[in-house]
């Protein structure tokens, strides 16, 4: 059971498969570049790059004590041991706080399954890390133990095209009700600064995903300032 403060909004950029470590830290240069004024207290902010760039924003924001949080964008079904190209929880958990799951990008692209993925959330857990779990309909199944999940319907992300706030309410509205251990559900998919606090003012969405605008550290410290 997590111990976290989850009475928060919360804005999470997912940068999937992009940036290099040069860019990572320009992207870091340009988000402190002016003091950071939100509320620590109101909104929980959490930044997921690439597994290579993590170690590197942790000391980064370490040594300029900025107030974000890193997650990392998936995590191995395994322990450490002979698991070639896998990222386990431990050596997750050493930069990130949070880790992506069950994004519909690896459900797609790498045929991560329904089984596979519990077993994500359970190493996940095992080690203090909180996963952002993701679904992509009311009907996507949610391990136990999952405490936030991000509803993004597949044809909202990276499309321009988002779901409208009254059905991303009424999705988070059923979560809650139908897994009474779900105490955050964030929204995804094509949110920008203009229209985050669309969602973020619906009682029931606790906050956003954020993929394609979250690139810009410009476009993302707006959406942290709407959200
Ligand atoms: P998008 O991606 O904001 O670019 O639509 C969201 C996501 O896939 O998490």
């Amino acid at each position: 059971m997590s111990r976290r403060n989850m009475n928060k909004k919360y804005i999470v950029a997912n940068w999937k498969s992009y940036k290099t470590l040069d860019e990572a830290e320009d992207w870091l240069d340009v988000f402190i570049e002016t003091p950071l004024t939100f509320n620590e207290e109101e909104k929980e902010v959490v930044i997921c790059p690439s597994f290579m760039s993590l170690a590197l924003m942790d000391a980064y924001l370490d040594e300029k004590d900025v107030p974000v949080f890193l997650g990392a964008q998936d995590v191995s079904p395994f322990d450490e041991g002979a698991f070639t190209g896998e990222v386990n929880a431990k050596q997750v958990k050493e930069c990130a706080d949070y880790a992506i799951i069950g994004h519909s990008e690896r459900r797609s692209n790498f045929h991560e399954d329904d089984a596979l993925l519990a077993k994500k959330v359970e190493k996940a857990l095992s080690l203090d890390i909180e996963p952002i779990f993701c679904i992509q309909g009311k009907e996507t199944p949610i391990p136990d133990g999952v405490s936030i999940v991000a509803y993004e319907p597949v044809e909202a992300i990276g499309s321009g095209k988002p779901d409208s706030p009254d059905d991303a309410e009424a999705v988070a509205k059923t979560v809650k009700t139908e897994h009474p251990t779900v105490k955050v559900v964030l929204y995804g998919g094509s949110v920008t600064a203009e229209l985050v606090n669309s969602f973020t003012s619906r009682p029931a969405i606790d906050g956003v995903l954020v993929g394609g605008a979250s690139l810009d550290a410009s476009e993302f410290r707006k959406i942290i300032d709407n959200a």
